[in-house]
């Protein structure tokens, strides 16, 4: 495997100042963990904050705006993110999506809009259970992604894609390596599809959804994993690099 992998927390609406001691505990342990990259997209209050404190690890937003500034009150520019000292963001998450009705091509502008002001984008895909259960997984999610995925022109390295299956989130339910490994086949050919070999074979894809150090490996072994989108168990340091560590150790065979 060409790339490190990618292991990334979301620490969705957690985090007060209080929490900038985990951030440095996760940063110092990333520092003696360099086969892997580690990052963290904790709140935007926290964003500027950890960016400030952090040396090793990236800091990145969990949403952005899709027009690129103006009348739009309570709302954040990518390039604000940027500003704060966000290096990417995550975008079309399914808690972002069902919480505030985003669409897929409202996901897409973002992403677009987010390129442009110089984040890399993290992209999230995923099914219900229902569309699970109905064997219409695959189909859902490429058509998903077909419809919210960025213009990359030569910068495969922007974007990662993160497949997180909805009723995994939170759940302590994971999807099983076989499962994660068809579907992420599934979306490297889109990849390919879309944006040619040597683009498409670039972007990374991840996995979400219930991953906890004592479940990394299997998922990280899966084929085209490319590493993690961590919620839960990232909001430690010990937690959140027990799954690092699993990474690194998976990648290095
Ligand atoms: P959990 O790891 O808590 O299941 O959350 C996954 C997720 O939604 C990350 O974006």
């Amino acid at each position: 495997m060409a790339q490190r992998p990618f292991i990334v927390g979301n620490w969705k609406m957690h985090g007060t100042r209080a929490m900038l001691s985990e951030a440095r505990a996760i940063d110092r342990a990333a520092q003696r963990l360099m086969k892997v990259e580690v990052a963290i997209a904790p709140p935007f209050t926290l964003i500027h904050a950890v960016h400030r404190e952090a040396e090793q690890i990236g800091v990145g937003a969990q949403d952005c705006h899709h027009a690129e500034g103006g009348a739009h009150t309570g709302d954040i520019s990518a390039a604000m993110c940027a500003d704060a000292g966000a290096k990417f963001v995550i975008l079309g998450h399914s808690e972002r999506r069902g919480d505030h009705g985003e669409s897929d091509a409202c996901v897409k502008q973002k992403a677009d809009v987010a390129l442009a002001a110089g984040l890399r984008v993290i992209l999230c895909c995923g099914e219900s259970l229902d569309v699970r259960e109905k064997g219409k997984a695959v189909k859902f999610v490429t058509d998903q992604l077909r419809a919210s995925l960025p213009h990359i022109e030569d910068a495969a390295e922007q974007l990662t894609i993160a497949y997180e299956p909805i009723w995994a989130i939170g759940t302590g339910k994971t999807a099983t390596p076989q499962d994660v490994s068809d579907m992420h086949v599934a979306i490297r050919a889109l990849l390919v599809e879309l944006y040619g070999e040597e683009q498409g074979s670039e972007v990374r894809i991840l996995y979400g959804g219930s991953v906890k150090a004592e479940n990394a490996r299997e998922l990280m072994d899966a084929d085209e994993v490319g590493g993690a989108l961590v919620g839960g168990a990232s909001l430690t340091a010990d937690s959140f690099m027990g799954i690092a560590i699993a990474a690194a150790e998976v990648f290095e065979g």
